[in-house]
């Protein structure tokens, strides 16, 4: 069971905390660099500025487990991300069943077009959620693949097309 609010300036400590975890960053970003309190308020407070951004805090029944959202959000499209925070949560269903709550609220709430995101071609977890979901391959770069899904290609019930 999922459950899902905006994000929360209480949610930073969750989030070094995830970001931080090995077993979850390892196909995040480049760098072994730790994220810290200080640099995760600079980003809420940034977040909380921007008209770009929503972001969501992500729960299994009572616990939080990680976080998505879109980013560069327009008239027509946005990018998304997902990071499912606890490892012991991985595999069970849950990426995908928050993915595709946000895949709704991109489509149907925000009325958007096109949802895009990029992803590292080894993190096999997230390139079978997304394809999944529908996306398809637009551009793939030594390392990174980028995808969309358009709102027409998308049923909204488990992006069975
Ligand atoms: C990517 C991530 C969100 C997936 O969430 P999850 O809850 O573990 O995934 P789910 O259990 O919902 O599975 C989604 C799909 O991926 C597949 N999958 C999940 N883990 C997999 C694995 N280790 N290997 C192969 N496929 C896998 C599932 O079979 C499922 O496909 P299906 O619906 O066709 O059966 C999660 O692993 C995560 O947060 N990883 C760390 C952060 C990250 O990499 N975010 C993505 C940045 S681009």
């Amino acid at each position: 069971m999922i459950h899902i609010r905006r994000h929360l300036v209480s949610d930073i400590p969750l989030r070094v905390q995830w970001l931080n975890n090995p077993h979850v960053n390892s196909y995040l970003r480049d760098t072994n660099e730790c994220t810290t309190i200080q640099k995760e308020k600079i980003w809420f407070q940034n977040y909380l500025k921007s008209p770009h951004k929503k972001f969501f805090t992500i729960y299994s029944y009572s616990h939080p487990i990680g976080f998505m959202g879109l980013s560069h959000i327009t008239k027509k499209s946005a990018d998304l991300f997902i990071l499912i925070g606890e490892e012991k949560y991985h595999g069970k269903g849950l990426g995908k069943k928050s993915f595709q709550w946000l895949l709704d609220y991109g489509f149907q709430k925000l009325q958007l077009d096109t949802l895009r995101l990029c992803v590292f071609q080894k993190n096999i977890p997230a390139l079978h959620l997304y394809t999944s979901l529908g996306f398809r391959i637009t551009k793939k770069t030594r390392k990174e693949i980028f995808m969309k899904l358009d709102k027409k290609d998308y049923n909204g019930a488990g992006g069975k097309i």
